[in-house]
């Protein structure tokens, strides 16, 4: 496979790579730029943070799990990058000299990265932008003073050239028609089908926040491989009057923002889901075929009553999402078929998404459990309600929705359904929490669901002396 990106500037060709070769392993081993540094490898840290700019403009990802096909057509900057042709320092870099923002360094130009990336969109929510970067030593008190003064400073010309490079400059790259054997690059889901169909054994690599850490963690090797990266056409949000339609690859920040108006509390959760790196990368495709019962977006959108889009060469069809996930590590999903898109009718925004991990930023869910009940006349006519991290797939809570609906929507009428949990549900014991635990705050979240909706404010961070 041969790709071509811009790196700090410059035009890089490369032929034959290994498909699986992560620009982390390929900045340090091949080109030296040691800046970028390792820390967990596995998308948790940030110390390897760069920017990559493309149509959709610029964003930090970690560069552990991104594989060099994913850059093709794109611009790369690493910390080398940022400053000036001159050796001027990028305003970010002159803002943590100034204010003592690193200690021993080895965070630092991931901070830098990330700042670099969130100053050049304009971004000021600097506690949101800096959720996915570790720092030991410092405090993050002096990083995020030297985030807001560098606010005020325009963008390097360096920086905004990456845009028109990556949008006009840089050829489309290799059809995959014109490949006889994988790793393939399609441009479109018409080339992905024919290509899936093909190679059904293949790997299909979106994101690759999964996939990644297959590579990195736990060494597998992947061949053949399919990237989803330059298939525009999955990336597309369809909001009509009717109906909102998510394409396989629309990653985890434009899902959110798409969501904002729609469904505001389901956009917070997704604000929590990992870090703007991983989100960057991550798409609803990915989180939904993984067939993961701790994925954060099927139960938010099983309880919306979403439609999943499938498609295997020409053939397409179109299933209710709770019913792909069929048991634990077994999905409604043929050989050579993929993810195209997950839709769901327009409706009244009666949902709410409740996200409990340990850590609030950047962390897997323990309990993620989505409430849509319709109440109409003080009476429940309608309740949709699905947990993730409750059972080996994510899952509706029907015991409990059928205690609900035709009650009076009632505290007595939810005390009465909370035992009806046990009936739906025989959770775990694992790292992340114990089976009682599961059980107890999914009885709590129908509770807290009650109280908001009579006004009450049951958010931790809302709440003020
Ligand atoms: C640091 C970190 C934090 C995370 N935090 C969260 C979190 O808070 N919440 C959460 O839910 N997840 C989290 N994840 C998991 C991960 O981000 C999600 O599962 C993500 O949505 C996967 O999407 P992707 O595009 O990266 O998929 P990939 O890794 O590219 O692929 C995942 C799987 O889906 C398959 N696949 C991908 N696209 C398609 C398609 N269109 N059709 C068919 N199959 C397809 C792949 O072949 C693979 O089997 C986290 C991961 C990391 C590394
Ligand atoms: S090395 Fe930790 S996120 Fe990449
Ligand atoms: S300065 Fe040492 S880890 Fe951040």
């Amino acid at each position: 496979m041969n790709i071509t990106f811009l790196l700090n500037g410059e035009t890089v060709e490369l032929a034959d790579i290994d498909p699986t070769a992560t620009l982390l392993d390929w900045l340090r081993e091949d080109r030296g730029l040691t800046g970028t540094k390792e820390g967990c490898n596995e998308g948790d840290c940030g110390a390897c943070t760069v920017m990559v700019t493309d149509v959709d403009g610029h964003k930090a990802l970690n560069s552990c799990i991104l594989f060099l096909p994913q850059l093709h057509g794109k611009a790369v900057r690493t910390v080398e990058g940022a400053r000036g042709p001159n050796g001027e320092a990028h305003p970010v870099q002159q803002a943590m000299v100034d204010l003592h923002g690193s200690q021993c360094g080895f965070c630092t130009p991931g901070f830098v990265m990330s700042m670099v990336a969130s100053h050049a969109n304009g971004a000021t929510d600097h506690d949101t932008q800096l959720a996915g970067n570790l720092c030991r030593c410092t405090g993050y008190a002096p990083i995020i003073r030297a985030a807001k003064t560098a606010e005020a400073e325009p963008t390097p010309k360096w920086i905004t050239d990456d845009r028109s490079f990556s949008c006009s400059q840089i050829p489309r790259g290799e059809a995959a028609g014109q490949r006889a054997e994988p790793p393939f690059l399609p441009n479109s889901a018409d080339e992905l089908a024919s290509l899936f169909a093909e190679h059904p054994s293949a790997t299909l690599v979106a994101g690759a926040t999964d996939v990644g850490l297959w590579v990195t963690k736990q060494l597998r090797d992947l061949d053949p491989v399919i990237f989803l990266n330059r298939c525009d056409d999955l990336k597309e949000i369809t909001i009509t009057d009717t109906e909102a339609r998510f394409g396989a690859m629309v990653d985890m920040n434009r899902m959110g923002e798409a969501l904002a108006d729609l469904h505001p509390s389901y956009a917070e959760m997704i604000r929590r889901y990992a870090s703007v790196q991983v989100r960057h990368a991550a798409t609803v495709g990915g989180n939904i075929a993984n067939g993961s019962p701790i994925g954060d977006n099927p139960p938010a959108l099983i309880a919306l009553d979403a439609t999943l889009h499938l498609r295997k060469g020409d053939a397409r069809r179109s299933i209710p999402l709770e019913e792909f996930f069929i048991d634990y590590g077994k999905q409604d999903r043929a050989p050579g078929e993929f993810v195209e898109a997950v839709s769901f009718l327009r409706q009244p925004d009666r949902l709410k998404a409740y996200k409990l991990s340990k850590r609030f930023d950047q962390d897997i869910s323990a309990v993620c459990g989505c409430f849509n009940v319709t109440v109409s006349d003080g009476t429940v006519t309608q309740a949709r309600i699905a947990f993730g991290g409750m059972a080996g797939i994510p899952k509706r809570a029907t015991h409990v929705e059928a205690a609900l609906i035709g009650k009076p929507w009632t505290r007595e009428t939810v005390a009465a359904a909370l035992p009806y949990f046990a009936e739906d549900y025989s959770p775990l014991t694992d790292m992340r929490a114990s089976a009682i635990y599961r059980l107890e705050t999914a009885k709590a979240m129908l509770e807290r669901y009650f109280l908001e909706d009579q006004g009450e404010i049951t958010n931790v961070l809302e709440v003020s002396a």
